[in-house]
C-alpha cells in the first residue's frame, strides 16, 4: 500500500519530466524546420506545442525503460506518435467529421485558422512524423521497423480506418454494436497506442516476448482509454475539461455509453483496466510507472 502511494507520487514526477522531455523534442523539431508559409508554421506550432496530456509520449518512454533501455533513442519515435496524433485530432474536429469547436482548452485548429489551413496542418504533421522517424540516428532496421509500425497503426488498417467506421456507425447493427465498437475503437484508438508501445520497445531493443506481452497490455490499455474518453463525453463537465463537451450525445454517436449506459461503461472500463493490469504482472517491479500509468488513464478526469 505504500509503495503503491510511492509509486503514485513518483509518477506525478515522471509524467512531468516526459511531457517536459517531448515538448522540448517537438520544439527542436520545428525549430529545425525551414517552413517557409508563416501561416503554415504558426497553425503546426498552435496545435503541435498544445497542451496534450502526451500519454502517447509517455507510453513510447515508460515502454522503453520497462527494458531498461536509453529513452533518449526513443525520442523521435515519442516526437513523431505525438505529431501524428496531433493531426490525427485537428482532422477530427473538421466540421466535416465531429464538428467540434475547442481542443486542449483553446478554439480547435479550424476555428483557430480556417478549415483549408487546418486540413493542410493536419496533412504536414502527418508527413513530418515520418520525416522524424526517418532522420533519426536509429540504426537502419530500427527506422525501418519503426516506420512500417507507425504507417500501419495510422492508416487504413489502423486510425483512419476507425475514424471512417465511426462515421458508418450505421452499418452496424443493434445485434453487434459492441462488437462493432470494440473493432471501431482498437482501430482509431488502440492501433496508435499499440505503436506507441512497440516503438518504444524497439529503441530499447526488446525481444519477441516483451513485444507480445506489450501489444496485449496495449490492446486492453487502448480500449480502455476509449471507453473512459466516451464516459467523459457525459460525465460531469471539470474545470480542466479541455474539449467540447457532450459532442458524443449531440452527434448521436455510438459509443459505450449510448450502448451500455453511464454504469454498465464504467463496468466495462473497470474490466478493461483490469485485464490491462493483469498483463503487466509479467514484468515485475520494472513496470511500476506503466502501471502508474495505466491507472491515470482509469482515473483521468479530461
Ligand atoms: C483524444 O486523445 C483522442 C482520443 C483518441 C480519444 P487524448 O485524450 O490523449 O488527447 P490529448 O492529446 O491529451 O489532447
Ligand atoms: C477520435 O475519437 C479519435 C481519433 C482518432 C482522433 P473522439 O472523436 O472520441 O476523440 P475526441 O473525444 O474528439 O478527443
Ligand atoms: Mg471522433
Ligand atoms: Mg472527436
Ligand atoms: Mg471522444
Amino acid at each position: 500500500m505504500i509503495e503503491c502511494a510511492m509509486d503514485k507520487m513518483l509518477f506525478e514526477d515522471y509524467k512531468k519530466t516526459c511531457i517536459q522531455w517531448v515538448n522540448a523534442g517537438i520544439a527542436q523539431i520545428l525549430d529545425n524546420q525551414a517552413i517557409q508559409q508563416t501561416d503554415l508554421l504558426a497553425s503546426i506550432r498552435y496545435t503541435a506545442l498544445g497542451a496534450g496530456k502526451r500519454i502517447r509520449a509517455i507510453f513510447v518512454h515508460a515502454a522503453c525503460s520497462l527494458n531498461q533501455g536509453d529513452p533518449n533513442k526513443a525520442l523521435p519515435a515519442a516526437c513523431a506518435v505525438e505529431l501524428l496524433h496531433a493531426y490525427s485530432l485537428i482532422h477530427d474536429d473538421l466540421p466535416s467529421m465531429d464538428n467540434d469547436d475547442w481542443r486542449r482548452g483553446k478554439p480547435s485548429c479550424h476555428k483557430a485558422f480556417g478549415e483549408a489551413l487546418a486540413i493542410l496542418t493536419g496533412d504536414a504533421l502527418q508527413a513530418l512524423s515520418m520525416q522524424v522517424l526517418i532522420n533519426s540516428s536509429q540504426p537502419h532496421d530500427v527506422k525501418l521497423y519503426q516506420l512500417k509500425t507507425l504507417i500501419e497503426a495510422s492508416g487504413c488498417q489502423g486510425m483512419v480506418a476507425g475514424q471512417v467506421m465511426d462515421i458508418m456507425q450505421h452499418q452496424a447493427s443493434a445485434k453487434n454494436e459492441l462488437q462493432y465498437l470494440e473493432k471501431q475503437n482498437h482501430a482509431k484508438t488502440g492501433a496508435l497506442i499499440c505503436a506507441a508501445l512497440s516503438l518504444g520497445a524497439y529503441a530499447s531493443n526488446a525481444n519477441q516476448l516483451i513485444q507480445k506481452q506489450l501489444e496485449q497490455y496495449g490492446r486492453a490499455i487502448g480500449l480502455a482509454f476509449q471507453i473512459q474518453d466516451d464516459i467523459l463525453d457525459v460525465a460531469e463537465k471539470t474545470d480542466n475539461m479541455d474539449k467540447s463537451h457532450h459532442s458524443d450525445y449531440r452527434q448521436n454517436k455510438l459509443t459505450y455509453v449510448s450502448v451500455l449506459g453511464l454504469s454498465g461503461a464504467r463496468k466495462k472500463l473497470s474490466e478493461t483496466f483490469q485485464k490491462a493490469e493483469d498483463t503487466l504482472s509479467i514484468f515485475g517491479p520494472n513496470a511500476r510507472m506503466i502501471r502508474q500509468l495505466t491507472r491515470y488513464i482509469l482515473e483521468r478526469k479530461y
